[in-house]
């Protein structure tokens, strides 16, 4: 049959602030747990951002960026025996074996045997950096998929590609997000951040018993998104976000509070937050040092953000004492800024981590599939593969109504709407 694309294309990171669309061999069969699929949809995701920012270090040059995909088994190596070429499926962002104490307790993203730096060099996933494995990622039109067992789902027909990319990491992690903050019935939780994550966490607090949600972002389109799932929007460039959350709940705070924005924080433009930061802005320079040693900012475009610790101080002071933070907004490693006193002066319980997207992936897919939820709604752009460089510029860039993109590969003509 013949290849409606044209070219093997993929993006690629060649440098902080250089990725392009390159011609890439088909990748290969190189365990026997391995299968190779061809690629319907991908996405681009924040995480992405921060690679190409320089906001997380550490990639090798020549990897293949992405970490969403939808797409056919092609090919499967000898010991995958629950996958036939043929089978649609989506990709777990994070990949893991199954079998070690990790994996058989949930917690897929610390798999013992998926870093191939080792059991202690945490999670790996795809098109990530060096210390993550380096695997090459999924924005591209086949890639290798490792324990594949574990690391691919089964899609059911009635899921289409739209709802299924969307069920690779972002509706997972939003999902984990709640988990990790602990939301319970009745519980008002307060989402840091109005990004796809951020509407996912909307979406999963509410699902796991919320009965309020309040959302702070700094960007109109993204809060109306969230307006749209009944959560309660501010914006901190017209309030202190502090402020208007104590108000809102009689000077309580949240119960529950998810950061969704992670090491791309950035300080208010304007309004009274701009002049109440919770610490002098010369401190949040130094963090952004730390953070991004080394950034290439091309005008507007791959700035790494301003305020790398705002989200979770601001997270501190909106939590009710004896609250709960799940942190799933990412953060390299070498960061270590982090408001340890108020915590422990407020009896807060924090979690953080990567998401273990193998454990929620097939009950999320099942609400899908039952009409229980829709993660559609979060897609704003649709896009060929050739248009994606364009779409990355816009969506780091935070332009109006650029939320999520979702890259089909099967209509390379699709233009975004
Ligand atoms: N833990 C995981 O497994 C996992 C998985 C996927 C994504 N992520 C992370 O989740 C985060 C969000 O991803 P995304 O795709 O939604 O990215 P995004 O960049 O689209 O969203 C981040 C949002 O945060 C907002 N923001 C910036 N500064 C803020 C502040 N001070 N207070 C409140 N909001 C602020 C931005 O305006 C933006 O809307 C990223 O850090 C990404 O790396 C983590
Ligand atoms: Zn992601
Ligand atoms: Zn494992």
């Amino acid at each position: 049959m013949q290849r409606k694309v044209p070219a093997v294309k993929a993006v690629v990171w060649h440098d902080v602030g250089d990725i392009r669309l390159d011609d890439v061999p088909v990748p290969t069969l190189q365990e026997p747990t391995d299968a190779i699929i061809r690629i319907t949809s991908s996405a681009i995701c924040g995480t992405d951002l921060h690679l190409v920012r320089g906001t997380m270090s550490g990639m090798k040059p020549g990897t293949v960026l992405g970490h969403e995909a939808v797409g056919v088994v092609e090919e499967v190596g000898k010991d995958v025996r629950g996958f036939r070429p043929g089978d649609r499926v989506v990709v777990c962002s994070t990949i893991s074996c199954g079998y070690c104490s990790y994996c058989r307790a949930g917690y897929f993203g610390q798999c013992d045997n998926a870093n191939p730096n080792g059991p202690q060099a945490g999670t790996s996933f795809f098109g990530g950096p060096e210390a993550t494995g380096a695997v090459d990622g999924l924005q591209a039109e086949y890639a290798r998929i490792p324990y594949a067992t574990t690391t691919l789902v089964k899609v059911p027909d009635t899921v289409i590609d739209e709802q299924a990319i969307m069920v690779s990491d972002v509706l997972p992690t939003g999902w984990f997000g709640a988990r990790l903050a602990q939301v319970t019935e009745g519980d008002t939780v307060l989402v840091l951040g109005a990004g796809v994550v951020g509407q996912c966490a909307v979406a999963s607090a509410k699902r796991q018993g919320a009965a309020r949600v309040l959302v702070v972002d700094g960007i109109e389109s993204r809060l109306e998104m969230a307006r749209a799932q009944n959560a309660e929007p501010v914006d901190y460039n017209r309030e202190d976000p502090v402020e208007a959350v104590l108000e809102s709940t009689g000077g309580i705070g949240v119960d529950r509070v998810i950061d969704a924005v992670g090491v791309d924080a950035q300080r208010p433009e304007k309004g009274p937050a701009a002049d109440a930061l919770p610490v002098p802005a010369a401190t949040f320079d130094e963090e952004r040092q730390l953070a991004a040693p080394q950034s290439s900012p091309d005008g507007d475009v791959w700035v790494p953000g301003d305020a790398p610790s705002l989200a979770l101080r601001w997270a501190t002071r909106c939590a009710a004492k004896a609250g709960s933070i799940g942190i799933i907004g990412v953060y390299p490693p070498n960061f270590d800024r982090f408001p340890l006193g108020e915590m422990t002066n407020r009896n807060l319980t924090v979690q953080a981590g990567n998401c273990n997207h193998r454990r929620y992936i097939p009950r999320l897919l099942g609400m899908v599939a039952s009409g229980a939820l829709d993660p559609t709604e979060f897609i704003t752009q649709e896009t060929s593969p050739r248009h994606a460089l364009d779409a990355y510029r816009r969506f780091d860039t935070r332009e109006q109504g650029w939320v999520k993109t979702v890259l089909d590969l099967e209509s390379p003509d699709t233009v975004g709407t």
